[in-house]
């Protein structure tokens, strides 16, 4: 149904390096989100109102607005973690509306990493262990998952305290296991509910930094859902979303 599900995985993984590049690819396929007329309602409270969203590969997308405003709520089914009532949405080549739940979970945790302000990390396990299971669950062995883990902390500067569990992490050290475990699947996109929410603002700056860093060296996808105007002047683009719908596009 979508001109994207034309672009086969091989394909992509054959290009990935030119990703960026539209002389390689035709349109269709440098778009890695189409969303077309997003609707969502909580009972009798509209919160999206037919929104259209895009974002090409390898692109940094900030989303502001208002508390309240829908900005979450667009980006969990952007993420394929909600439904839309109305609506298109192709992710990645792959119309994950029509997907049934083993597909689409399959789909989720090799192609798409979340980092949210709360950072869901479990907290009976290590740094290590937090990386590690993502991986194990998407089908490394465990001693692949493990060096892969461990290689990520250190990208994030971790590798000092690999063995430390989230209570015995700083907000920002948490924060950047929460990025790690969230890449290690290789996701095509990451999408960050405001990821810097609650650090301080060195913290925030290098947490920051880090979301370039990696879409610069490996090419991510990135979707921010941010209150913070200073993360969102480093984005490719800013959309402002309001009551439900975007109203600017820079
Ligand atoms: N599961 C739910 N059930 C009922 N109402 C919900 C649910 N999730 C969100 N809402 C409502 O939908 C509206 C949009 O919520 P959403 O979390 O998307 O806002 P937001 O733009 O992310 O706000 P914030 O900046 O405060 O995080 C809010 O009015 C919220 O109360
Ligand atoms: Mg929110």
């Amino acid at each position: 149904m979508q001109p994207s599900r034309d672009c086969g995985r091989q394909r992509y993984d054959f290009f990935s390096e030119y990703h960026t590049d539209s002389v390689f690819f035709p349109y269709f396929c440098r778009m890695i989100i189409e969303a077309k007329g997003i609707e969502k309602s909580f009972g009798t409270l509209k919160v999206l109102k037919g929104v259209d969203f895009q974002a090409e590969r390898g692109e940094v997308v900030a989303i502001m607005g208002a508390s309240g405003a829908g900005k979450s709520t667009l980006l969990q089914i952007l993420g394929t973690l909600s439904t839309p009532d109305a609506g298109s949405l192709t992710v990645d080549g792959t119309d994950v509306l029509h997907l049934g739940q083993r597909e689409l979970s399959a789909f989720r945790n090799r192609r798409i990493g979340f980092v949210f302000q709360a950072h869901h990390l479990l907290p009976e396990f290590d740094a290590l262990e937090n990386v590690t299971i993502p991986a194990l669950i998407g089908g490394l062995p465990m001693r692949a998952a493990r060096e892969k883990a461990t290689r990520l902390l250190g990208e994030v500067g971790l590798s000092a305290r690999l063995t430390h569990k989230p209570s015995e992490l700083s907000g920002g050290e948490q924060q950047r296991v929460a990025i790690a475990r969230a890449l290690v699947n290789d996701p095509a996109i990451l999408f960050a509910d405001e990821p810097s929410g609650n650090l301080d603002s060195k913290t925030k700056e290098e947490i920051h930094r880090l979301f370039f860093d990696l879409r610069d060296r490996l090419g991510q996808t990135v979707v921010i859902v941010t209150h913070d105007p200073s993360l969102a002047a480093l984005c490719d683009r800013t959309l402002v979303m309001r009551d439900g719908q975007f109203v600017d596009a820079q």
